[in-house]
């Protein structure tokens, strides 16, 4: 199929648009509701930190998303959208290889949002199982139309790069399946402008809380954030839940599900010391504390360079901001482009040359 933007690449014929065309892009994003933790590195960043080097990547702080169940507080954003600029830094994601974008700062996220909404039956939302799950829990009062239509929003997130691939959490993957069929309908009714992305999971899809909860959240205080320091990493593995019917080191022990073997797997590159951990665990032949010991250290020194980078971002923000800017303009440039592909096709943008 040829798209409508690989025909105004070459008409264009710019040497760095066609050195461009040929590389795929990723958009993917985060919500700034608070700090990031070992969860989203592993089910997320640590695939767009692989991916950064060959895709053109557009890496998202959805602030208007985030303003779902956080109207109330804005300068919870506020802060988180430097937050989490700085653990993106941190962990290695690069400005000069990818592009960090804010949401609201490229206005034609909404204008997207609103005009694929008209061709989006209702069903789409209403059978999305992850915003029905959030729905479920969320207070009446935040119950609202923007956030009911929050996966619209981020169909349009990833249409409006016109992106190829969509690196995310196990949990998002819903949201990915509607934004390829909005998508399809959309290039069946007007023209093809839109290409139907592809969902990438992260090697650990779900990520235990450290309470032994599928569901890591800030709020109940069950997640290691990357910014913790060495003896709040320690607090929180020594406290982490484990198998709950273990009452001595000598009783027999239940690795799988058990979020500090689940940690281990994850985080620890010793595969060998696991391995015997397990065995031992399950033979009732070691405590939880020398487990848990092990798991501390083995955190710490995944989490030390990280730390390092960020005490370097922490002291010079104007290179936090830079990084935004320069992606900002970039995802502009683009925006621009698809939005005057988006309204030639649905022959909304001339109406009076009709008349
Ligand atoms: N929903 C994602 C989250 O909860 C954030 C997000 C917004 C996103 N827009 C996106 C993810 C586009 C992938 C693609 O963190």
């Amino acid at each position: 199929m040829i798209y409508a933007h690989d025909l105004i690449v070459l008409a264009m014929n710019g040497t760095k648009e066609l050195d461009m065309a040929g590389t795929k892009r990723i958009l993917t994003g985060i919500r700034p509701t608070g700090a990031l933790h070992l969860g989203h590195y592993v089910g997320a960043l640590e695939t767009w930190l692989e991916y950064q080097d060959s895709y053109e990547s557009f890496f998202l702080i959805a602030d208007y998303q985030a303003l779902g169940d956080n109207f109330d507080d804005i300068d919870k954003i506020t802060d988180s959208v430097r937050q989490v600029t700085i653990d993106w830094l941190s962990v290695g994601l690069d400005p000069e290889k990818s592009n960090f974008v804010i949401q609201s700062y490229v206005p034609e996220h909404a204008e997207l949002t609103t005009l694929l909404s008209f061709i989006t039956p209702l069903g789409m939302l209403e059978r999305n199982p992850t915003l029905k799950g959030e729905l479920d829990q969320l207070a009446v009062e935040k119950r609202t139309v923007g956030f009911f239509n929050y996966p619209m929003s981020q169909v349009a997130d990833i249409l409006l790069p016109r992106a190829d691939l969509v690196p995310v959490g196990e949990d998002q993957a819903p949201h990915i399946e509607m934004t390829r069929e909005v998508a399809r309908k959309f290039n069946r009714i007007f023209e093809p402008v839109f290409k139907e992305p592809e969902t990438k999971i992260g090697r650990v899809p779900r990520l235990k809380g450290i309470d032994g909860s599928n569901k890591m959240s800030k709020s109940k205080g069950n997640v290691i954030e990357l910014r913790f320091t060495e003896d709040q990493v320690s607090k929180a593995v020594m406290s982490m839940y484990t198998d709950p019917n273990r009452l001595k080191a000598t009783d027999p022990g239940t690795v799988e599900g058990n979020p500090v073997f689940q940690y281990h797997d994850a985080f620890n590159p010793d595969k060998e010391k696991v391995n015997d951990f397990k065995h031992r665990y399950r033979e009732g032949k070691v405590g939880d504390v020398e487990v848990k010991k092990d798991l501390v250290v083995a955190i710490n020194q995944f989490l030390d360079p990280i730390r390092e980078k960020r005490s370097h971002y922490e002291n010079n923000p104007n290179e936090v901001e830079a990084a935004l800017m320069k992606g900002i303009s970039k995802a502009r440039e683009i925006a621009k482009e698809t939005m005057e592909m988006v309204r030639s096709a649905m022959k909304i943008n001339s109406y009076t040359s009709k008349w």
